[in-house]
C-alpha cells in the first residue's frame, strides 16, 4: 500500500459535510480527544522496518495554508509527519517548522516520492543517518484542499483512493451559527461506503477502537470509510 493517497476529513452527516467556520478559520467543534488521537495515530502508522535496516518508513501530510495557519505553534509541524502546505505563494514562503511548501498537491506527490524515496533491497543509507522512506500520503484539508483532491482526475498522483471520514452525528453542529466551510459531494457513483472490516485493514486500527457510535462529552461520532468504486 505505498504510496497511497487516502482523505482524512470530520464532517457533518451526509448531505450537509460541514467542516469548518471560514471567519474563526476552526472546526465547529470543540476538541475531541478520542477523535484527535484517532488522526493521531491512523496518520502517522508504517509498516515496522527490520533492526539496522537502512531507512524508516514515514508518511506525509497534505494541508492547505490556512489549515495550517489554523494549527497552534506548539502542534507545527505535525509530529512524525512530513508536513506539505498547499499555497500559491509556495515559491516565495520560507520553511520556518520543517515544512514543505507547493503550489499544487499533484507537486506536493512528486516532490515527496523524490525527497523521501524507498530504497531498493539491499540499498545503503544515507552517511550515518537512518534515510526516511514515503509510505502514504493523507490529503488533510481543508475545503479548497479536499476539492482539489476530490477533482483529482485518476491520472493524477494525487488520486485519493479512500476517505476515511469521521461523522459528527450530534449535537447539530451544521445549523451552529458560522458554519460554513463544507466538503465536496461525495458522488455515490464513485465512491462506496466500507464495513468495519475495510476500515480496520485501511487504519491498522483495533475493530473496538473504531467501531460503532462513540461519545465523548455531549458529541456522538463514528467512524467510517468510503473508498473508490473502480
Ligand atoms: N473538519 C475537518 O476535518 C477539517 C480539516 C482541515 C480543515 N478544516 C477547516 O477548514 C477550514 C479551512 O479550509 P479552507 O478551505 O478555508 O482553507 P484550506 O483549504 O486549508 O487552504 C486554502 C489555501 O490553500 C491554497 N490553495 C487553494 N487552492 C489552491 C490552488 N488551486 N493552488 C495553489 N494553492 C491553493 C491557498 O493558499 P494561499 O492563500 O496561501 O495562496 C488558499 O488560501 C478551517 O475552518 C478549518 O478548521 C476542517
Amino acid at each position: 500500500m505505498s504510496h497511497t493517497v487516502a482523505v482524512v476529513v470530520a464532517s457533518t452527516p451526509r448531505p450537509t459535510l460541514a467542516i469548518g467556520k471560514s471567519l474563526t478559520n476552526d472546526m465547529p467543534w470543540p476538541r475531541i480527544q478520542p477523535e484527535i488521537a484517532y488522526f493521531y495515530r491512523v496518520t502517522r502508522r508504517v509498516p515496522p522496518t527490520p533492526p539496522n535496516s537502512p531507512f524508516k518508513y514515514i508518511n506525509a501530510v497534505i494541508m492547505g495554508r490556512k489549515t495550517w495557519d489554523s494549527l497552534p505553534t506548539q502542534y507545527k509541524p505535525l509530529s512524525g509527519r512530513i508536513n506539505v502546505v498547499v499555497s500559491r505563494a509556495a515559491s516565495s514562503t520560507t520553511s520556518t517548522f520543517g515544512e514543505l511548501w507547493v503550489s499544487d498537491i499533484e507537486e506536493g506527490v512528486r516532490v515527496l516520492k523524490q525527497k523521501f524515496p524507498v530504497p531498493s533491497e539491499g540499498s545503503e543509507g544515507v552517511g550515518e543517518e537512518q534515510a526516511l522512506a514515503l509510505h502514504r500520503i493523507f490529503i488533510i484539508g481543508g475545503s479548497q484542499i479536499y476539492k482539489l483532491a476530490m477533482e483529482a482526475p485518476k491520472t493524477s498522483e494525487a488520486y485519493p483512493t479512500c476517505i476515511l471520514h469521521t461523522t459528527m452525528l450530534s449535537p447539530d453542529y451544521a445549523s451552529d451559527e458560522g458554519v460554513d466551510v463544507f466538503f465536496p459531494p461525495i458522488d455515490d457513483d464513485q465512491w462506496k461506503k466500507g464495513g468495519l472490516d475495510r476500515l480496520v485493514e485501511v487504519t491498522g486500527e483495533k475493530p473496538e477502537k473504531v467501531g460503532g457510535v462513540k461519545e465523548e462529552g455531549d458529541v456522538a461520532f463514528e467512524f467510517g470509510i468510503w473508498e473508490r468504486n473502480h
